[in-house]
């Protein structure tokens, strides 16, 4: 069977020679799993960065996986990490113009880099390879492994929302970008809606069209476009709730449970979670529930994300104001209703807090996927489950139907949300989570890999209406 060469700007899995910890984020989580099983390479970014670029490669085996990383140069950190990759693409494409920025260096080291990155992985390449590009950090990498004559299969996922055509023609160079695209033989989208998006483009912009064979054609180029909603390893995480770990961490949050109600919510430090909105429709329900104030607890874990990034900081320091306000207006002498944590945890340690936790808030305003609202599903006690409220801007909402769902930009919505969580009965929760835990176990991270692979490796027909190149 052929190779599986898996491309992403961050590459860190859990390893367990350094406790288990791998890097905070969806896509780092997924790919992780869902190589667990594949031999092949996973490569990638090493995380640090040094004064000059030297293509120099650092392989490493890491749980049956052969992880290939490469050093940056600092001005590449700055101008495609932190510029185009996480102050262009980032808010743009969640749907936060008024913080994006487009300088034109950014531009240029997003390119550069993508060049970088692909004569550092060619030699890696072996004819019968398949190669499968992740998210928005590495779009023009496929042109750049074409143009040094790579023929095999390559494919790209999308992990984060393709937004509306309004949103992606504020872009300068956005038709580079998307012509970009056209270099892959699939791209995989979270949702329809993405797609839909991304199609809507297509034809209006740039006079794509879809063949009978249901081929995008633009550009004098072919490609299959396709939703492949990302899941968890429901199984992996309903074991490692059961393990020592999670268990013990169970017991002491249990333990403070008898005192308070413990509600969950656990987010990179990022804007488009959705966080600020989430501790106001807190308050709200403080506020509205003077009754239940003693009775809950919100435990917020939120690891530092992005933090050269100046949005990212000006959030960190409105958050901590507005915790700070909630916190003092609520808190007795021997209680709090925030608990605000900024560090990362190994996954068993999680999984116990889920299980713990009577409701989980995902209220994100917007987000590709979102992992935690699967994750927390896969972890509860089938005997007594916790209520998952899930914003409607979560590309897991299309999935997650039984959530209670809410629109996280009204605080009455997420109160309201929160007060019915917390006083459901037993049936209705094992009612709800029963499908949500058929649905996060069917559609889960080895059905999203294996579909997308399928379709990628799929030899495509000839087309008897394409055009002549
Ligand atoms: P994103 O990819 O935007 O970060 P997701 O919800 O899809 O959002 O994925 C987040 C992933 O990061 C999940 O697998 C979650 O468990 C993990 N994660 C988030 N916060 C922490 C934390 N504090 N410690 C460990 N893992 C975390
Ligand atoms: O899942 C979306 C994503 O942007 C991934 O591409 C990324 O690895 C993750 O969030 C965490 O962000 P970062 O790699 O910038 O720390």
């Amino acid at each position: 069977m052929s190779r599986l060469i898996v491309v992403s700007n961050r590459v860190n899995p859990p390893n367990p020679a350094e406790g288990g910890e791998g890097s905070v984020g969806g896509l780092a989580m997924a790919l992780a799993a869902a190589l667990r099983e594949y031999s092949g390479i996973w490569f990638g970014w090493s995380g640090k960065t040094i004064p000059e670029f030297t293509g120099q490669l650092n392989m490493q085996r890491i749980e049956g996986v052969t992880v290939a990383t490469v050093d940056l140069e600092e001005t590449d950190y700055q101008e495609y990490y932190n510029g185009y990759a996480n102050k262009t693409l980032w808010p743009l494409f969640h749907y936060r113009v008024d913080l994006t920025a487009y300088d034109r260096s950014f531009g240029e080291g997003y390119d550069r880099v993508n060049k970088r990155f692909a004569e550092t992985l060619l030699p890696l390449i072996e004819p019968d390879d398949i190669v499968w590009v992740h998210d928005y950090h590495l779009i023009p990498l496929a042109r750049e492994l074409r143009r040094m004559g790579v023929t095999n299969r390559i494919g790209f996922f999308l992990h984060i929302p393709w937004p509306a055509h309004q949103l992606v023609v504020t872009l300068p160079r956005h038709r580079a970008l998307v012509e970009a695209l056209f270099d892959y033989d699939l791209i995989g989208f979270q949702t329809e809606e993405s797609l839909q998006a991304f199609e809507g483009y297509v034809f209006s912009e740039v006079q794509g069209r879809k063949t009978e064979r249901g081929e995008l054609e633009a550009f004098g180029r072919g490609l299959k476009a396709q939703a492949f909603p990302i899941g968890v390893d429901a199984k992996d995480f309903a074991q490692i709730v059961q393990g020592e770990t999670a268990r013990k961490v169970y017991d002491r949050m249990m333990a403070h449970s008898v005192f308070r109600k413990m509600v969950v919510g656990v987010d990179r430090l990022d804007y488009s979670k959705g966080l600020e909105e989430r501790l106001i429709g807190f308050e709200r329900f403080l506020h509205d529930h003077p009754d239940l104030r003693r009775e809950v607890m919100l435990l917020q874990i939120a690891p530092l994300s992005r933090d050269e990034v100046e949005a990212y900081q000006d959030l960190r320091t409105r958050l901590d104001g507005l915790i700070g306000r909630i916190n003092g207006a609520y808190a007795e002498m021997d209680s709090t209703p925030i608990r605000y944590v900024n560090r990362s945890y190994r996954r068993d340690e999680l999984a116990g807090v889920y299980r713990a936790s009577k409701a989980a808030l995902v209220t994100p305003l917007r987000d590709g996927m979102n992992l935690v609202a699967k994750e927390y599903v896969a972890a509860q006690d089938p005997e007594d489950p916790g209520v998952l409220i899930l914003s409607r801007f979560a590309g897991a909402a299309r999935q997650m139907k039984e959530a209670l769902i809410v629109n996280p930009n009204s605080p009455e919505e997420i109160s309201d949300a929160l007060e019915r969580a917390l006083s459901m009965d037993l049936a209705e929760r094992k009612r709800r989570w029963e499908a949500l835990f058929d649905n996060v176990n069917r559609e889960d991270v080895t059905a999203w890999r294996d579909d997308f692979v399928a379709a990628l490796r799929a030899d495509p027909e000839p087309d008897a209406d394409k055009p002549e190149p």
